[in-house]
Formats: structure tokens, sequence, C-alpha cells
């Protein structure tokens, strides 16, 4: 549906569940894709062998979006290897759940840290290359959680609606430069991200959602797809919900 040949496009946490079918949309539609991972070698080697056919067009790296000369490091080498790019996907996440009142210090942090810091880390360095270019597309992967609230979900909910707000204020210091910057905000989707989550819930989850199923990742991906496209030239700044109708 979409023609992305020409461009580069960096996907993080790009290895395995909606991130990986976001980096396949994308190859499938010609780009070249920069995929990156954190610590999964297992998944990350699943990767490359179920997209061999586009081998010439993947190049993975290693990268925790969560320390910053990290990142620096990664932008000098898409910089000096490839001159530019056209898409940043900010799709790793994490989820440590816990009601509130029990939650441990480390995982409020750990979360804001992948969730919302990493996310700044990636638009700082992402912006001044694009902005040379005069020309780019920032998606976010949100979560409806920014907007719904969930019980067990304090540091997530609040990562996500920080990365919105990110997003919403970037996107009006760079709409000058030719650069869209918005997020795609996902409900139930069927990965390893809920596959911890139990039975019970799991129910109690699939009830509240009007379509009375969980999304799939290409569901995600096809919206992603289409924020980073011509078509979506005068979109920034939103939030595209893709949530069953939750
Ligand atoms: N699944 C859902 O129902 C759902 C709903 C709403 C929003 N989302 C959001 O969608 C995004 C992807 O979710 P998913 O379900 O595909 O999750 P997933 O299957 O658990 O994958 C998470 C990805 O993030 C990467 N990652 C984790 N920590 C990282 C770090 N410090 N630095 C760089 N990369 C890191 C992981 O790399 P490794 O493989 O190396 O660990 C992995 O690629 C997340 O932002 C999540 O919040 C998911």
């Amino acid at each position: 549906m979409y023609d992305f040949r020409g461009q580069t496009v960096i996907v993080t946490g790009g290895n395995r569940g909606i991130g990986k079918a976001i980096a396949e949309g994308f190859l499938k539609a010609g780009a070249r894709a920069i995929v990156t991972y954190s610590a999964n070698e297992a998944a990350t080697a699943q990767f490359t062998q179920d997209n061999s056919q586009f081998a010439q067009n993947i190049d993975i790296q290693k990268l925790d979006v969560t320390k910053y000369e990290e990142v620096e490091e990664f932008f000098k080498y898409i910089d000096t290897k490839y001159k530019s790019f056209e898409v940043l996907v900010n799709n790793a996440g994490i989820r440590k759940d816990s009601v509130l009142a029990m939650m441990k210090e480390s995982d409020w942090h750990d979360v804001m840290n992948v969730n919302l810091t990493g996310v700044f880390y990636m638009c700082k360095f992402a912006v001044m290359s694009l902005i040379r270019r005069r020309y780019g597309r920032i998606i976010n992967i949100g979560s409806v959680m920014e907007r719904y609230g969930f019980e067990g979900q304090a540091n997530y909910a609040a990562s996500k609606a920080g990365l919105t707000a990110l997003a919403k204020s970037l996107s009006k210091e760079v709409a000058t430069r030719g650069i869209t910057v918005n997020c795609v905000s996902p409900g139930f989707i069927a990965t390893e991200f809920i596959q911890d989550v139990p039975d019970k819930l799991r129910e109690s989850y699939l009830a509240r959602i009007p379509l009375k199923r969980f999304g799939s990742t290409e569901e995600v991906a096809a919206c992603v797809l289409f924020l980073a496209s011509p078509e979506a030239s005068y979109i920034t700044g939103s939030t595209l919900e893709v949530t069953g109708g939750l």
C-alpha cells in the first residue's frame, strides 16, 4: 500500500512484538530498517531469520535507550554510515506492574527510564539530524493507558502520558522544519508484553474491549506506516488510537 523505497527507518525494540511488525511493514514497503534491541538475542536471531529476503535492507543494532552516551553513539553511527534517515519509531517499552502503594521505587524509575527518558534521548539526537534534512517523521508508541488509566499501571500510564505530551510539544518546535511528530496509542495487543497477565485478568480485559478481541501487531504497524507516509503530511501532534474501541 505504501512506498518507502529510498527511505531509512529506525525502529527501537524492532526485533519482536509490535516493533517487529512495524519494521516488517517498512521492509515490505521497500525501506531500509535499522532495528534496535536491548538484550534478547534469541528474538533478534528470529527476526533476522524471518526476514532473510530483506537482508540487504536490515541493520540490527544493540541499543539501550536509557543510556544517553549509547544513544549519542548510535546517532553518530547512523550519520557516518547513512548520512541521514527519514523515520524514527520510538517503540521500545516495558511495564512493571504493581498497585501504587506497593510499587518498588526501582520499578517506577525503570519504566520511566525506558518509556519516557529513552524517548527524550532518541528524539533529542534524531531531531538534530532531521532538522538538517528538513524532513522527518517521528512516531512514538504510546498506550491507551495514558488516558484510560489502569489499576496496577500508575508508572506505565504516567510514562505513556508523558510521552504523548513530549510529542505534542516537540511537534510545535519542529513543524516549520518539515518534521511531524505523532503517537500511535494501542490498546491490548497480542504480544509477549501481555503474556504474563493471569487468565482471569485477560478475560476482564476482553470484556472491556468493544470489539471483543486483542489487536494484532500488524494492525498497529498499519497506523505507524500511515503516519510515516506522505498521505499523513498534515497530521502532527496527534495520537491515533488502535484500541478496538476501548
Ligand atoms: N502489547 C500491548 O498490548 C501494548 C499495548 C499498548 C502499548 N504497547 C507498547 O508498544 C510497544 C511495544 O510493545 P510490545 O508489546 O511489542 O513489547 P515487547 O514484545 O515486550 O517488546 C519490547 C521491546 O522493547 C525493547 N526494549 C526493552 N527495554 C529496552 C531498552 N532499555 N532499550 C531499548 N529497547 C528496549 C525490547 O528489546 P529486547 O527484545 O532486546 O528485550 C523489545 O524489543 C511498547 O512501547 C509498549 O508499551 C504495547
